[in-house]
């Protein structure tokens, strides 16, 4: 493997597309090797365009503009760093031999539609989910919970994120107010929406899986520890690594990260599924690092969803691995060998913006950081929101008396809450 000098005629050119937080980290990892690296998002100075070689501002659902950056900077990579991009336009961009897809443009077709990953998973490999159901207007979704899908359950529209749009119904008085907050949530205009049974889970994990290249120069799979978190209202606001789980719920976790990413990664993308039955199909490529969602109960686990990059909640791994998300991401899709270990428990706490409003400041960040081994990362981000994720609290180490990612956690919450967004007067 050779890389060559940024911003010359032998740079390894990367492009992200979609420059948020978690792109700004793996941006960062890149640049620690000398990868020339160009930062792709919807609004100016994302926070991964603050760290990177180029910033270019463009909408990424339109092929037409993507084509054509792509066409103009020539990168070797593309880093899919959300889910809503022109996929099809990644599928001819790899097919045409411009660029390689990270993992691979398959992986960003079936996730970005909720749909497409739900009948992969379910359908044809046979991976237990919660039951489900597609509808596309008030009655139809009324029809799929009468028709076997039942109370409680949940709406969310096929194509949305970080839980926009997406409640619980507990009852036929539910289903209009669901129906309409759907509608205001999905990323694009026309609405369907999956609705599925609510798992009462105990706890529910991240299994961060890596496929990158061994010492043969094989992909190959390796899993981190499991990452338990809480979401509130369909979005991540802590998280710890690791969640103590049975040995069989382990075992099975890996055994689903191991077949959906194995797939995702299959070659004869394009192709029809003939009869060619589990390893001929599998592809030697698709590297990359993925967040399998996963509900566990007992010895119970179901499949939720993937993400073929990074995972929010993963951001915990920047103080609990010797090589984080983001550094298992850069060298996986570099070539390079990872080590995927834990170096000590570690959580992290979510720090919102509390205010609409630009340019605001942080308060208390010295305080903050007073918490007994904690760090900080503010993101830079512009523009801040109520609900938006403007930076995240991290804690490392337990006290050695209690279950220490439980310790940290609960540092973790105590640094996030001492960091104050102000509205900048
Ligand atoms: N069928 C279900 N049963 C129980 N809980 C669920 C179910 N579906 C979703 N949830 C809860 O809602 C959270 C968010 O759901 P999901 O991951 O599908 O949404 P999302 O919008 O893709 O979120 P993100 O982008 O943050 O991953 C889950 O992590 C889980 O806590
Ligand atoms: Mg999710």
């Amino acid at each position: 493997m050779k890389i060559g000098t940024p911003l010359s005629e032998s740079a390894i050119r990367v492009m992200l597309l979609g420059s948020g937080e978690l792109g700004k980290e793996v941006i960062i990892a890149l640049q620690r090797y000398g990868v020339e690296v160009i930062a792709v998002d919807r609004y100016e100075n994302a926070p991964g365009h603050q760290v990177a070689h180029h910033a270019f501002t463009i909408d990424m659902t339109n092929g037409v503009e993507l084509r054509a950056l792509v066409e103009e900077l020539r990168p070797h990579l593309i880093v899919p760093e959300i889910e809503a991009i022109d996929t099809d336009m990644l599928a001819e961009i790899e097919a045409d031999g411009l660029a390689q897809i990270i993992p691979t443009a398959r992986a960003t077709q079936l996730t970005m539609n909720r749909e497409g990953i739900r009948r992969l998973a379910a359908e044809e490999l046979e991976i237990p989910t919660s039951r489900y159901a597609f509808a596309e207007s008030r009655n139809e979704l009324q029809m799929a919970i009468d028709g076997g899908v039942g109370y409680p359950c949940i709406v969310k529209p096929v194509m949305s994120s970080s839980g926009k749009g997406q409640s619980t119904v507990n009852g036929p008085e539910d289903v209009t107010a669901a129906w309409d907050y759907a509608l205001s949530g999905g990323r694009v205009a026309k609405t369907r929406v999956i609705v599925e049974e609510m798992i009462q889970f105990d706890y529910e994990i991240t299994q961060l899986t890596v496929r990158a290249l061994n010492a043969q120069g094989k992909v190959q799979t390796y899993f981190c520890d499991p990452i338990g978190h809480r979401q509130l209202n369909g979005d991540y606001v802590e998280s710890w690594q690791p969640q103590a789980m049975s040995e069989k719920a382990l075992a099975r976790s890996r055994q689903i990260a191991k077949v959906v990413t194995d797939n995702l990664c299959r070659v004869d993308a394009n192709s029809p599924d003939n009869n060619t039955t589990s390893t001929h199909s599998m592809a030697l490529n698709g590297r990359g690092l993925f967040g399998v969602e996963l509900f566990i109960k007992g010895d119970q686990v179901w499949f939720s969803e993937v993400s073929p990059r990074p995972h929010d909640t993963g951001m915990v791994t920047m103080v609990t691995q010797a090589q984080n998300e983001f550094e298992l991401h850069a060298r996986a899709i570099l070539g390079l060998p990872v080590d995927i270990r834990l170096r000590e428990p570690g959580a992290s706490a979510v720090i919102y913006g509390g205010h609409e409003q630009t340019g605001i400041a942080f308060d208390g960040v010295d305080e903050a950081l007073r918490v007994h081994q904690t760090e900080l990362r503010l993101f830079g981000k512009p523009e801040a929101f109520e609900r938006r994720r403007m930076g995240v609290a991290l804690a490392y180490g337990g006290d050695g008396i209690t279950n220490s990612a439980n310790d940290a956690l609960q540092r973790a919450k105590q640094a996030a809450a001492l960091v104050k967004p102000t509205p900048h007067t």
